[in-house]
């Protein structure tokens, strides 16, 4: 007991934990295993925590956990950052097993190689939440206790490309000039996520194919990657617009930090707006949504950081305590995905409020 008092005093300082607040114990609530459970011990680790839309997603978690506290509940969690490494994400993961996380949540840096994690898991039967980085379904599968949390992205990239689709067959009726070159012909650039990620592999394809399952001819100029990074999209931009001068008509970005970032270039080149391409992203991040609303950006497609924060914190609760599975919407018992929604000007207002 005296050695369980120092623990909590002393995570009291390295981590958030406002548990005491709520003063209340689980008592009486069983654990998935049966043993009694007094304390949700959340550990969380990120691949890289300036990643915009890791960090939104974050902070709606952080608040959720909040909300939950107030509401008397006794939960505390330990943030970690892995940096991008994932040895050093291995090492964090132990690390919380070993100061009494009992329940991890985990978004992998290299999402095929999840196996050390799972691994140790495992030996200290704790439950693992992964999220945003999805692992292959066969990793997941190796336990029942993994789970995975996070989007559908062939939806996605499949409204990405509607959006784009919808202004291009608006604009044929009107003054025609998305089609610069009058060719008939929608010339684009794909401005790709990390190699392997699944929302990168995903949303390419997929806002490419919704072009041609619309109808529309399509000329590819080149796609390009810059990894999530709003700088490294700056970077390619300048390159593209090297090559290509102002002759790109549509700019697909698997997230809306590229987008922005292909935008800071031309902005930076003093480039008029009429002759950018359309450019449209996917998050709906809070900069992304500003530059739909002034017009920067003709639209996005919104990615429920609200909802997987939130299913990621009630399944922590019922991986520890067993306590409402039935508010959980899983799919084989192992995963949660939420759908995307279109974002443009027409229905920006909801996205803003
Ligand atoms: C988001 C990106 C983010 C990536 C990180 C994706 O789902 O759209 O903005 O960088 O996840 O894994
Ligand atoms: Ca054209």
């Amino acid at each position: 007991m005296q050695k369980r008092i120092e623990w909590i005093k002393k995570s009291l300082t390295t981590c958030l934990t406002a548990c005491l607040a709520g003063g209340l114990l689980f008592s009486g609530c069983a654990g998935r295993g049966g043993e009694k459970v007094n304390e949700i011990q959340i550990g969380v680790v990120v691949y890289d925590e300036y990643d915009t839309f890791i960090s939104q997603l974050m902070n709606e978690f952080m608040e959720d956990v909040s909300e939950q506290i107030k509401n008397g509940k006794r939960i505390s969690v330990k943030r970690y950052n892995a940096a991008g490494n994932q040895i050093t994400q291995n090492e964090q993961v132990e690390e919380m097993i070993e100061k009494g996380c009992n329940v991890i949540c985990v978004n992998l840096v290299d999402r095929t190689d999840p196996s050390m994690i799972i691994e140790a898991a495992r030996k200290a039967d704790i439950p693992v939440i992964f999220f945003n980085r999805e692992l292959v379904e066969k990793d997941l599968m190796s336990w029942d206790k993994l789970y995975y949390v996070g989007a559908d992205a062939f939806e996605s990239g499949i409204m990405q490309g509607q959006i784009a689709a919808d202004a291009w067959f608006e604009n044929l009726e009107t003054d025609r000039t998305l089609d610069k070159n009058g060719d008939g012909c929608l010339q684009y650039v794909v401005l790709e996520g990390e190699a392997g990620h699944q929302d990168s592999i995903v949303r390419s394809e997929y806002s490419v194919n919704a072009l041609v399952d619309a109808g529309i001819q399509v000329d590819k100029c080149e796609s390009s990657i810059a990894n999530w990074s709003r700088a490294q999209a700056q970077t390619k931009m300048a390159q593209l617009l090297n090559k290509y001068g102002d002759t790109i008509e549509l700019l697909l970005c698997n997230n809306d930090d590229m987008a922005l970032g292909a935008i800071d270039e031309m902005k930076a080149q003093s480039i008029p707006r009429e002759k950018w391409p359309v450019v449209v992203g996917i998050d709906g991040t809070d900069v992304g949504l500003e530059a739909v609303v002034n017009g920067d950006m003709l639209g996005t497609v919104y990615n429920n950081k609200e909802g997987q924060a939130r299913a990621m914190l009630q399944l922590a609760i019922y991986a520890v305590t067993g306590e409402g599975y039935e508010k959980l919407e899983l799919e084989d018992g192992k995963y949660i995905r939420f759908p995307y929604m279109r974002v443009t000007n027409e229905n920006i207002g909801e996205f803003t409020e």
